[in-house]
């Protein structure tokens, strides 16, 4: 990826690199011993979730879940998924969440900004 080579080169080295470094970032310090989350895995489960927390707007019922600390979400969405908190239709769709999807998303939200 980095090239010494003149300036062109170099120059979209750094780019491609500053895209990737929060990514990076929030692998490291997200992920727990031995697995890491698979944040293609979350966006691709994510386009569900769109359709309606997309809405999302300071006086909608609907949460903003976009850039939600994954811990946070990861949490949030198990307590749905064990009836813990009440929302029949979070608790639909978190029943069929399997934990490293779970994982996917929460990584996935955690590095999104609202589109
Ligand atoms: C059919 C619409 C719909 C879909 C699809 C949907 N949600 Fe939700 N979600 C809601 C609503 C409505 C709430 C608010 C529930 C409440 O107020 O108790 C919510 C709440 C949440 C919360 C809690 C936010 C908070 O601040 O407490 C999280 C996290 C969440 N959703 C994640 C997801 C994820 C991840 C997906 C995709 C796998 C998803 N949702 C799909 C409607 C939806």
């Amino acid at each position: 990826m980095w090239t010494t080579r003149g300036n062109a080169g170099k120059s979209m080295g750094v780019t491609k690199f500053l895209r990737l470094l929060p990514a990076a970032m929030l692998l490291a310090i997200s992920a727990p011993a031995g697995a890491s989350p698979d944040i293609e895995l979350g966006r691709y489960l994510a386009r569900e979730c769109m359709t309606c927390h997309r809405t999302a707007t300071a006086t909608s019922t609907i949460p903003n879940i976009f850039g939600m600390a994954s811990s946070h979400m990861t949490d949030v969405i198990r307590a749905y998924r064990d009836k813990k908190l009440e929302n029949a239709v979070m608790q639909a769709i978190a029943e069929r969440l399997k934990d490293d999807e779970i994982e996917a998303l929460a990584a996935y939200f955690a590095m999104t900004t609202k589109p």
